[in-house]
């Protein structure tokens, strides 16, 4: 049938000059469209003898399958070869090739957190958790900063819906571990806190404390002195003085700022104590009674201190960061420098 062979020759020079999928729907329709070269040839049969139509309809079909699945494999070659193309531009990466740069490190939070809480541990505190969303009364009343309390105008947060808030100070545990524990108890919280801050390079919105308890019969602040002493001389490597300033925080009576003779000058003065010699580095006092009370613990038989621990100040300290930011940041050039310490 030389309808057919024609049409065969013609498709396959048709589909040999086939570079992209544009041309080959080109050559779908030339030949499969509505008056493609096939189906032209299908429309002699109609003036065709029966014979004639029986043999030229089985031809012409079978050639339409033919066309078909050459125009399907012919798609295949043509994805193939795209896939390839890319393959070929794309930057080569050796995933075998041993990375000593990239196995990641811990956060420069987390690395302290952990020194102190070795520390803590050794000197017999248990280690609790807190929740970052805590109630106002935990937060605020049952640390004895009752509703209007000029001091919550220094601690503003951010407020749920339902009128919980995000916690401004590890204090805001306390409650929780007097009820859990009873007296007497010595234990350390680490945990996130939030403020409604202005951000600068020293107040950020999300930041790191820990806080401290001790209570039992007959602590003092000696006590206070003898476990802030110690800790810091461990933190630092080196001894180091401390000494207590009056400060004012309504859950202790008395408060106090402790500060630490300067671990980097040993107290001479330097760029990190500002040439004071003394860094400022930890409020704390004894446990108000109220307090205590109101994590029913009686005041009368039970007395403690209770310390809050600027951890993110801690470290960036320890790794001499001028921008508390950085710690929430996520430049891994910064925050992986605490691997070579
Ligand atoms: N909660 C205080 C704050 O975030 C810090 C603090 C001060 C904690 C004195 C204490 C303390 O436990 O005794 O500003």
């Amino acid at each position: 049938m030389k309808e057919i062979d024609e049409i065969q020759k013609l498709f396959n020079t048709a589909l040999d000059k086939v570079d992209t999928n544009d041309d080959l729907n080109e050559v779908r329709t030339a030949f499969l469209g509505k008056t493609g070269h096939l189906t032209n040839a299908m429309k002699l049969l109609k003036d065709m003898t029966a014979e004639a139509k029986k043999e030229f309809g089985v031809g012409i079909n079978n050639l339409k399958t033919k066309i078909l699945d050459m125009i399907e494999s012919k798609k295949s070659e043509l994805e193939l070869a795209k896939i390839n193309r890319e393959l070929k531009n794309m930057p080569r990466v050796d995933l075998t090739v041993p990375c000593d740069e990239c196995t990641g490190s811990l956060h420069p939070v987390t690395i302290i957190q952990d020194r102190l809480i070795q520390i803590f541990r050794s000197m017999g505190f248990t280690v609790e958790d807190g929740c970052e969303i805590e109630t106002e009364y935990n937060n605020f009343e049952a640390v004895n900063v009752p509703k209007n309390h000029p001091a919550r105008d220094m601690q503003d947060t951010f407020y749920l819906d339902n009128g919980e808030l995000l916690k401004t100070h590890t204090s805001a545990i306390q409650n929780k571990i007097m009820r859990k524990y009873g007296a007497p108890l010595k234990a350390i919280f680490p945990g996130r806190c939030f403020r409604n801050e202005e951000l600068d390079a020293s107040h950020e919105n999300t930041f790191f404390q820990m806080e401290g308890m001790m209570i039992d019969k007959n602590v003092s602040i000696s006590n206070l002195i003898y476990f802030m002493k110690t800790m810091l001389t461990q933190v630092f490597g080196k001894e180091v003085d401390v000494r207590l300033r009056p400060g004012f925080f309504p859950f202790v009576e008395p408060g106090f700022e402790l500060d630490c003779s300067c671990p980097y000058c040993g107290g001479k003065g330097c760029r990190v104590c500002k040439n004071g010699g003394w860094i400022e580095l930890c409020p704390c006092g004894m446990i108000h009674p109220n307090v205590l009370r109101m994590g029913g613990i009686d005041p009368d038989e039970y007395q403690g201190f209770a310390f809050g621990l600027g951890l993110s100040r801690l470290v960036m300290m320890t790794y001499g960061f001028n921008d508390i930011r950085y710690l929430n940041g996520k430049d891994l050039k910064i925050l992986s420098q605490t691997r070579l310490k």
